[in-house]
C-alpha cells in the first residue's frame, strides 16, 4: 500500500488541483490531500472550510482522504508513513519553485517528490487568479468545481 501526500493551500481548490489529485489516485493506493493550516498567507477560506470543500469534492473517491496539517510537510509525511509528495506542475515557473521545495524536503527527511504535469487546459489556472477574476465579477465557472464556485461567490458577496 503506497501512501502519498498532495500538500497545498487550496484557497480555494481549483479544477487543476482536482485533476492532479484524481490522477494521483489512479497511480497510488492512498492519496492524502494535506491542507496547510498554518501557512503564512492571508486566506479567503479557513482551514476547516478548505478541508470541507475538498472532502465534498472527493466524497466518491475511496482512494482520496483530506486532512489538515501544520508544521513541516516532511514531518507530516513521516508521521503518516507517506512514501512521496505529489505536486502538479503547470509550467517552468512551477518547476523552479517546486524543485527548490523538493530538494529541501528530500534533504530534511528523504521524502521524494513526484510531479504530474497539469493538463494544458489548466496551465493558467491558479487559486489566486481565480479569486482575483471572481472578485472583479468575471466568470470563474470553468475553473472551479461547482460547489466551490458557489461557496466562492457567496464568500465574495458577504465581503461587499
Ligand atoms: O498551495 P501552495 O500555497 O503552493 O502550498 C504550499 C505548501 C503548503 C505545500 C508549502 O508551503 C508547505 O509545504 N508548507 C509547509 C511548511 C514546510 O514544510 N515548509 C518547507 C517547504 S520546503
Amino acid at each position: 500500500m503506497v501512501t502519498v501526500v498532495c500538500p497545498g493551500s487550496f484557497d480555494p481548490p481549483t479544477v487543476g488541483h482536482v485533476d492532479v489529485i484524481t490522477r494521483a489516485a489512479e497511480l497510488f493506493d492512498d492519496v492524502v490531500v494535506a491542507v496547510g493550516v498554518n501557512v503564512s498567507k492571508s486566506r479567503l477560506f479557513s482551514a476547516e472550510e478548505r478541508i470541507e470543500l475538498l472532502t465534498e469534492v472527493f466524497a466518491d473517491n475511496p482512494r482520496v482522504r483530506v486532512e489538515g496539517f501544520s508544521g513541516l510537510v516532511t514531518s507530516y509525511c513521516t508521521q503518516i508513513g507517506a512514501t512521496a509528495i505529489v505536486k502538479g506542475i503547470r509550467g517552468s515557473g512551477d518547476v523552479d519553485y517546486e524543485n527548490q521545495m523538493a530538494a529541501m524536503n528530500a534533504r530534511l527527511s528523504g521524502v521524494d517528490t513526484v510531479y504530474l504535469p497539469s493538463r494544458p487546459e489548466h496551465s493558467f489556472v491558479s487559486s489566486s487568479l481565480v479569486k482575483e477574476v471572481a472578485g472583479f465579477g468575471g466568470d470563474v465557472t470553468p475553473f472551479l468545481p461547482p460547489t466551490v464556485r458557489d461557496r466562492l461567490l457567496a464568500r465574495l458577496a458577504d465581503r461587499t
